[in-house]
């Protein structure tokens, strides 16, 4: 069991005693002490009584024996202070677990992850970072957890700019393929031919009827097209450590034939309405700013299909199909509307029974140093490779100064760990609901909450092991010096931690934890010598420090960044 939970039992028993029914002892983490619970203070109203008085009762009745002291603080909280003898004992438990005191879930869960989804025959861009980033820290963390987790790449590649992609590729005949290995070029020059061009535009939208029809010879057209995209994609999974594979290719496209389907069913239930031409489903309490009810249009008015049926059909599928109990959608905050009336509908219709949940787990924008949205300074959007090649070649130029006998090919790989881990450790460590401001130098420092940071924290710990030779086993942890006891209280922190982070996915919690982490090890390690400490403190200290990097290890992995032993 974790101490947060401990102490919460043993609170809530003694609290619920005070006041003659169930109470949530909101036992947290505290600067005053190691823990604190604040539930006197909303008891106080309810029962009439002063604070103080309920908090005294209260720690009077907690069997805290062996566990820890108690003590009134300020206004009437419960502080507390953990006995350095469970805290050694509840260290040199999650020290002999190779799962780190985290358990595996026992109400394990079938979560569809819907992330990364760049829009197929553009290049990838910043605009698509978070989104993977965030979406594969979520599915990684949920497996661990012992979760089913299906990764679910919802690439748009379907829909209108397909017809002007298609012809673009006709008129280059022969050379069509070359071309396609520059997709930005590709789409970009297909768009100016667009604009410019009345003839081609003509030809572009036959081209979409002729798609949307399946004739063949432009499905296997469209095929070259997204195939490239998807080898292009893999490529870049591939340089950012991103657990996305070719099978993980669920695209709008290949949720075409249910469409019909999907309005057919909404059709049934009464649930659709011509308005405008098209038709729509209006679900209840939605309005617009003007009052009037607010429509998700399901089928245009001139029978196409757009995003909203293909979620509709998406979200079915993966409920009826893949018997999905949980699923996350990792998209930015713009879409909040769509996807409330996305499950609104799919509610309504019946898609989403009791005990399966739809997430829209949103995320804010990366600004650039002015506090607009980042761009180029010529003012185009930004390129995700280029960003990537950009922080590789930076990591590298810091590695090579850091640790210059690094030889070529080790250097070219903690460049790639480091360079990568910064992108994604920045995307990762602020509320991912505000949008951040990207910061090369900020995020590639070896001081504070960042990336190198913790990698470098690893490497040093690594560091003591190859030094300590022969002689490197960890013993029986003990707490004797006080950045001893502050250390092992961290490390048996960190099942709650996760617990937290896969309900929430509020990732910024996880890293706030590993960065107090290594800086409690750094305090530490400035203060309590390791190698040359006599035998059993020795043996303590080294445990203290494979614990440390173990947990850095493993918070580090569910967060998509390596963890090299030299940098
Ligand atoms: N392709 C979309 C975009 O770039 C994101 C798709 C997100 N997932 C979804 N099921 N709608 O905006």
């Amino acid at each position: 069991m974790n101490l947060e939970a401990l102490l919460s039992a043993r609170l809530s028993a003694a609290f619920a005693a005070v006041a003659g029914g169930d109470v949530d002892p909101a036992v947290r983490r505290s600067q005053h002490a190691d823990f604190q619970s604040g539930a006197a203070l909303p008891l106080a109203r309810r029962l009439g009584r002063a604070p103080r008085e309920i908090a005294a009762e209260a720690v009077a009745r907690a069997d805290l024996a062996g566990v820890a002291d108690a003590e009134v603080s300020g206004p009437g909280f419960v502080n507390l202070t953990v006995a350095d003898e469970l805290i050694a004992d509840l260290a040199n438990a999650v020290a002999a677990d190779p799962r780190l005191g985290v358990p595996v879930t026992g109400k394990p869960e079938t979560v569809v992850v819907d992330y990364s989804a760049p829009n197929v025959a553009k290049e990838m861009h910043v605009g698509n970072l978070r989104s993977t980033v965030i979406g594969d820290a979520a599915a990684r963390l949920l497996e661990w957890q012992g979760n089913t987790v299906i990764r679910a790449n919802h690439l748009g590649d379907w829909g209108t700019p397909f017809g002007m992609l298609i012809e673009h590729l006709v008129d280059l005949g022969d050379t069509g393929e070359g071309s396609l290995a520059d997709l930005t070029a590709f789409y970009q020059a297909a768009r100016v031919k667009f604009d410019a061009d009345p003839e081609f535009k003509r030809r572009a939208q036959l081209r979409v009827v002729a798609l949307q029809s399946g004739d063949p010879q432009t499905l296997a057209l469209w095929r070259r097209l997204v195939d490239a995209s998807q080898r292009y994609l893999l490529t870049i999974y591939d340089l950012l450590g991103v657990s996305l594979t070719a099978a993980d290719f669920a695209g709008e496209s290949s949720y075409h034939d249910q469409l019909d389907s999907v309005v057919a069913e909404l059709d049934a239930k009464g649930l659709l309405r011509v308005s405008d031409g098209a038709l729509c489903a209006f679900p209840a309490g939605f309005t617009g700013r003007d009052g009037e009810p607010l429509p998700l249009i399901v089928r245009k008015g001139d029978g196409g299909y757009g995003y909203a049926a293909t979620d509709l059909a998406a979200l079915r599928h993966r409920v009826r199909t893949l018997g999905a109990t949980r699923m996350l959608y990792l998209v930015g905050s713009p879409q909040r509307t769509h996807f409330q009336l996305v499950f609104a509908v799919a509610r309504e219709a019946g898609w989403l029974p009791g005990g399966v949940s739809a997430e829209h787990v949103e995320f804010g924008s990366i600004l650039g140093p002015d506090g607009r949205m980042l761009r180029t300074r010529a003012g185009g959007t930004v390129q995700l490779a280029e960003l990537l090649d950009e922080a590789v070649q930076r990591a590298c130029a810091l590695a090579a100064a850091k640790t210059p006998d690094l030889d070529r090919a080790a250097l070219a790989r903690v460049g790639r760990q480091v360079g990568t881990g910064a992108i994604k450790y920045a995307d990762l460590c602020t509320d991912r609901r505000s949008d951040y401001v990207f910061d090369w130098d900020r995020m590639l420092a070896l001081t504070g909450n960042t990336g190198p940071y913790l990698q470098y924290a690893y490497a040093r710990i690594s560091s003591i092991f190859r030094r300590a030779g022969e002689d490197a086993a960890p013993g029986p942890v003990a707490v004797t010096e006080a950045p001893e006891r502050a250390l092992a209280l961290e490390l048996i922190g960190f099942a709650p931690v996760l617990a937290e982070a896969g309900r929430t996915l509020d990732f910024h919690r996880l890293t706030g934890y590993l960065y107090g982490l290594a800086t409690a090890f750094s305090a530490f390690y400035e203060k309590c010598p390791v190698l040359s400490a006599p035998p059993a403190v020795r043996a303590s200290r080294l445990a203290l420090c494979d614990l440390t990097a173990r947990t850095l290890r493993q918070g580090l992995d569910l967060l998509g960044i390596a963890t090299p032993d030299r940098l």
